[in-house]
């Protein structure tokens, strides 16, 4: 097993940004509830424990609090911020409610100690801080490692146990000498290696599908999307001619999408490849239908009727592979302030249905998004594929406001393919988050040579964020508007209106829907 990081999870917004970052620095790292049994940890054998940060104090009725006993395991621990806290209540120092909450950057100071944690960093860092409460007394056998304008203890250690702990946040980017801190604590205190790679983990899934599955048969669901596309090439690269991977087209895909789909992994890849062509079943059931809500349920659950009929024409399989990821399966800690507890997709279309008596695989359960992408390269998949934009499982039925029409299908799609074009001609498209053509329902009068036209309006939205949560528009320069806005017009019939949508998230959302 690979050598690994324990961070027991305290409700801080930045507990996955941690798990993050020490993959970055090669060495694999899980996030466990905050109360996960000390004897349980000791059976993973890591080779560090974090104690994340956390919105609580440690002295609240209600303060998520370790098991104490994780302090007799002889493990390397670095606390952070509420985690440091943490250590000051367990091992004898104390923490008193600041004047005021020091939130923001900061100036570090680095004492003299031969700190482990600022090997090779100058003396003077700027660091982030948020926190409320703050250390007054060292815990006993601990010293200071580095100050603040605001903190006698803003690092301290204790070097015979290796046990650290820090008042800032190292793990965010406003940190900018945060990953050289994690860093030397996985690497020279922990004494980990530099093993976890998207090279060796290819490896090492692919051994462990072979020895889920046996002989026996796995059925995937090919969506086009990053996620599908990975998990696909991966137990292809494992178990071959035994996948057979279900592409149903809802007939609310981009344009060339099923083509694309077809070619790169029936041809490429030679993946054994199911195309279901639903479309008229979709725009059947869609017709009528204004309600956004509606429409994500009729084509969740359409897509799982014929995602079901097209697994028994594919033969009988055993297993259902799905593309999940890491954050899917962190259990969120509900701790009020705690955002990540609030993220769980309401967007999810819908699971398909344990009744289908399936055992499920899922070889990207324990990757970030991140990695997952690299994953993709690893294992020879394209760079549009690897890279590509987040889209929305209901597809343009979210981007066509009102009725999905088969005529409005098309029109998005071709307005659609214009601002991808020109985002990927002007190497944009693989720098923001998201950009897309919304068409909006209404119509307009408009002139075109001597006659006068009546039709509808397209949206464009470009946004940039980190995880979809917020979002703020893309400024796009006026050259690549006035492109897009003169080739939607001349070129997509049905269109005389192009506008730009302003609005950021919150209070607005990405999608229109
Ligand atoms: P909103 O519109 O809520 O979207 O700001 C946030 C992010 O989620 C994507 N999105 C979806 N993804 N199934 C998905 O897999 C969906 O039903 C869905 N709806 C929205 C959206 O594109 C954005 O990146």
């Amino acid at each position: 097993m690979n050598e690994q990081v324990v961070i027991l999870d305290f409700g801080s917004q930045y507990t996955q940004v941690i798990a993050r970052r020490i993959r970055e620095c090669k060495v694999y790292s899980i996030i466990l509830h905050y109360n996960t049994p000390a004897s349980e940890i000791s059976k993973i054998n890591p080779k560090g424990i974090i104690l994340s940060g956390g919105p609580s104090s440690v002295y609240s009725r209600k303060a998520p609090l370790p098991d104490k006993e994780i302090f007799k395991l002889g493990i390397p621990i670095l606390g952070i911020c509420f985690g440091l806290q943490l250590m000051a209540k367990y091992l004898n120092g104390k923490v008193e409610k600041g004047q005021k909450r020091e939130y923001g950057k900061g100036l570090l100071t680095i004492k003299k100690s031969n700190c482990l944690l600022f090997a090779g960093l100058p003396s003077k860092l700027q660091v982030w801080n948020s926190h409320g409460d703050k250390l007054t007394k060292l815990p006993t056998g601990f010293k200071t490692a580095a100050i603040t304008e605001n903190s006698k203890f803003a690092a301290i250690e204790n070097n015979k146990s290796k046990y650290y702990g820090l008042q800032f946040h190292p793990e965010v980017v406003h940190t900018p000498k945060g990953k050289k801190i994690i860093s030397n604590f996985v690497h020279k205190i922990c004494k980990c290696g530099r093993k976890w790679t998207m090279r060796n983990y290819v490896d090492q899934a692919i051994e462990e599908i072979r020895e889920q599955v046996g002989k026996e048969k796995v059925i995937l669901g090919l969506s086009g999307g990053v996620d599908s596309s990975v998990a696909a090439a991966l137990i292809h690269k494992a178990i071959g001619k035994q996948l057979t991977c279900i592409f149903v087209n809802n007939g609310v895909l981009r344009a060339k999408e099923a083509d694309a789909v077809k070619k790169l992994f029936g041809k490429t890849f030679k993946i054994k490849l199911h195309y279901e062509d639903a479309t008229a079943l979709f725009l059947r059931k869609l017709r009528n239908v204004t309600d956004p809500e509606t429409k994500r349920k009729i084509i969740g659950n359409t897509f799982i009727d014929v995602f079901q009929k097209a697994t028994r024409k594919a033969g009988k399989a055993k297993f259902l592979a799905q593309g999940t990821l890491y954050p899917d399966v962190i259990e969120s800690i509900p701790i009020a302030g705690n955002p990540a507890a609030l993220i769980k997709s309401h967007h999810n279309v819908g699971g398909l249905p344990e009744k289908m008596n399936f055992k499920l695989i899922e070889p990207l359960r324990c990757l970030f998004k991140d990695e997952v992408r690299q994953l993709g390269t690893e294992l020879g998949l394209p760079k549009e594929v690897v890279m590509r934009q987040p889209f929305p499982g209901p597809g343009l039925a979210v981007r066509i406001l009102g009725e999905v029409t088969s005529e409005r299908c098309e029109i998005l799609r071709n307005a659609d393919s214009i601002v991808v074009e020109e985002m990927k001609s002007n190497n944009l498209y693989y720098k923001i988050w998201q950009s897309f053509a919304v068409l909006l329902p209404v119509k307009s009068v408009g002139v075109m040579g001597d006659e006068r036209t009546y039709e509808y309006t397209i949206a464009i939205r470009a946004v940039e964020s980190k995880d979809g949560m917020t979002a703020d528009w893309v400024k796009l320069p006026y050259k690549i508007l006035e492109t897009l806005s003169t080739r939607i017009i001349n070129e997509v019939k049905g269109v005389n209106r192009v506008c730009m949508d302003i609005s950021s998230k919150p209070p607005a959302t990405i999608e229109w829907e």
